[in-house]
């Protein structure tokens, strides 16, 4: 293999750069040409790429985003969108490609393998939902930045003896907001994987009034049917029979933008650096991920389209720990 490429896709997440780094600088080393393709499938489609160099990837290990952009692409969960990436693949002499990227990112990376194109992807996305992986690049510094943030809130809350509501990212996975919540020693946990109505919030929260707690923080995730807004809407409504209200703040995408920590760094670049030696190696059709503590393949067509659950023992254990 001579000239690969390699793309960035979906929500951005901290350590991409680290993957894209390693991607280029392992892909030289190995004698192969390496492209970068700008903004994600869309880029592909519109063959917007370019030759990348060691000094193209040299100061970026420490930032969040993606040097090379990303986007959402409807057209390429088309086959129409699929057989045109693969006529620029094929007029840019391209013949393996590095997706790093989430769930939808992936899937498609398995089609264009399905048509034969060798493909590798990396495992990416701040939501931890991507099955392959036991952790996902962007995992570690979204939960810092949601730490940082209920550690603050904490703060105010005791001085104003308030319950505040944290809502963190996920999609409709519960992860972020389940570890965020026990690592923040949140008093309430909603999570998609299992709902509560703010009137069993209400109810946990006047517990732990209580039990004599100055504060109570909720971390709701933004999948969950009763999302940040709409419990505190409840509270505002019910205000005279709860007693009291709750204040609301939503981290959005704050939580994508935070500088990668060592583990994410460290991560991106052991999942870019295996990428190239698997395409390099003639093995790909896969998703390289961490499973146990090993970076470990998975089947691209085991990977699309499924969800990885979150373990709901956690979510136990929190509830035992707010006590
Ligand atoms: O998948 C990553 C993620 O940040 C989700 O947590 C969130 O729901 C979504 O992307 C937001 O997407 P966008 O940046 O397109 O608004």
């Amino acid at each position: 293999m001579k000239r690969i490429a390699v793309l960035t896709s979906g929500g951005d997440a901290p350590g991409m750069n680290a993957a894209i780094r390693a991607v280029v600088r392992v892909g030289l080393d190995r004698g192969m040409e390496v492209m970068g393709i700008r903004n994600g499938y869309k880029g592909l489609l519109e063959g917007d790429c370019y030759s990348m160099g060691a000094r193209d990837v040299g100061g970026i290990i420490q930032m969040a985003g993606t040097i090379l952009g990303s986007a959402r692409c409807r057209e390429f969960e088309t086959e129409e969108g699929q057989l045109k990436g693969l006529e620029q693949l094929r007029q840019k002499g391209i013949e393996g490609l590095v997706v790093i990227g989430g769930n939808g990112s992936q899937t498609g990376a398995c089609a264009l393998s399905r048509r034969g194109f060798p493909v590798v992807g990396v495992a990416s996305t701040i939501d931890n939902d991507l099955y392959g992986s036991d952790i996902t690049i962007g995992v570690n510094t979204a939960l810092d930045v949601a730490l940082e943030a209920i550690d603050r809130l904490k703060v105010t809350a005791s001085s104003h003896h308030r319950a505040f509501l944290v809502e963190v990212m996920g999609r409709k996975c519960g992860y972020l907001a389940l570890t965020a919540g026990i690592a923040g020693g949140a008093e309430v946990i909603v999570l998609p994987e299992k709902e509560m109505d703010p009137e069993a919030v209400a109810a946990e929260l006047r517990a732990a009034y209580d039990k004599g707690k100055k504060h109570a923080i909720v971390v709701v995730a933004e999948g969950a049917n009763y999302d940040a807004e709409k419990i505190s809407e409840h509270f505002r409504a019910n205000r005279a029979r709860l007693g009291f209200e709750v204040r609301a703040t939503k981290l959005g995408h704050t939580q994508r933008g935070g500088n990668p920590t060592a583990f994410d760094r460290l991560l991106g670049t052991r999942l870019g650096a295996a990428a190239a030696y698997h395409l390099k190696g003639g093995e790909h059709g896969v998703l390289v991920g961490l499973i146990k503590g090993e970076i470990a393949t998975t089947p691209l067509e085991e990977v699309a389209g499924k969800k990885k659950p979150v373990d709901l023992r956690m979510l136990e254990l929190a509830q035992v720990l707010a006590k």
